[in-house]
């Protein structure tokens, strides 16, 4: 006897998926039986996602689309909802990679911030806002933000990422409380340092040793973990589950060592 949990029949819709966390929370989707809409601004990425869905059996539409444009979040969810006749699962995935959004506070002015909340909080609230009205119409959904194991510390080097990834955790409580009586279950997933094709080539010399030596259980996250999360939370196994967020960080969040991150060197560790 076991469990299992199938999302056939039910259509997802995974943000920039063509790479990275996003492309393996695809993958999980489908291999759960989900058809999945496979968005991202570089459109051979979405379709080589979409090529080794189909490889493993599964049912997936490449989507290709930049969702710092307004407009293009609100076609994208049309599309998709017009693709699949509905939408059941939003991950909203899209975000600046941290080691990019990295720089001394002193030295952020006006317009770097304005990016770094448009490309992380504004754009997943706008994908929310999108999915959420589809959901309301046809009695329920599930959405789920992906946020950071950044937002339960603070790290020099990191406010501002930091900051508009915290917001997107309370733009997930907010949402939940407002869409619950719709049926639309928002949880927000928090991946810790997770070991994407990106990450592994931007990793300095002694960079992945100090992090596993700093998390209590002495590893990075895989990006195939925040598939398996998404896959639950998205299940009835979590229907009472709203309003959370989910950390994915082998307890990184629980060490006294602060593990560190792209774009520091070992000085700017300790304040
Ligand atoms: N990798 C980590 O260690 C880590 C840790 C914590 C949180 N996160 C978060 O996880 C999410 C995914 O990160 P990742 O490391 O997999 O990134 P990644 O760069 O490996 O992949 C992101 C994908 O999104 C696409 N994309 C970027 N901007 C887009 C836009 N405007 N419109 C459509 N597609 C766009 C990219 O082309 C890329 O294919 C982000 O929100 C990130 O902040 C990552």
């Amino acid at each position: 006897m076991g469990i299992e949990i199938d999302h056939s029949g039910k259509v997802a819709l995974v943000t920039g998926s063509g790479a990275g966390i996003g492309r393996e929370i695809a993958r999980w989707m489908a291999r759960a039986g989900a058809s999945v809409a496979v968005n991202d601004v570089r459109a051979g990425q979405a379709e080589e996602t979409v090529a080794r869905i189909a490889r493993e059996g599964g049912d997936a539409e490449a989507f290709a689309a930049d969702l710092r444009d307004d407009a293009a979040i609100d076609r994208l969810v049309a599309d998709v909802a017009a693709w699949g006749g509905r939408l059941d699962i939003a991950v909203n995935n899209v975000g600046m990679m941290a080691g990019r959004g990295t720089a001394r506070f002193v030295d952020m002015d006006g317009a770097f911030w304005r990016d770094i909340v448009d490309q992380n909080l504004v754009l997943t609230a706008l994908c929310a806002r999108a999915e959420a009205l589809v959901m309301m119409g046809q009695g329920g959904g599930v959405i789920i933000n992906v946020s950071s194991g950044e937002t339960t510390r603070p790290s020099p080097m990191m406010s501002s990422y930091a900051a508009a990834k915290a917001a997107i955790n309370h733009l997930t409580w907010s949402a939940a409380v407002e869409l619950g009586p719709h049926n639309i279950r928002v949880n927000a997933i928090a991946p810790g340092t997770t070991l994407t094709e990106e990450v592994r080539r931007a990793f300095p010399p002694g960079h992945h040793d100090a992090i596993v030596a700093a998390t209590p259980l002495r590893r990075e996250t895989l990006p195939e973990e925040l598939g398996r999360l998404s896959v639950y939370l998205a299940s009835d196994l979590a229907r009472c589950i709203t309003g959370q967020l989910i950390l994915a960080d082998a307890g990184a969040f629980l060490s006294r060592t602060r593990p560190p991150n792209l774009g520091q060197d070992a000085s700017q560790e300790t304040p």
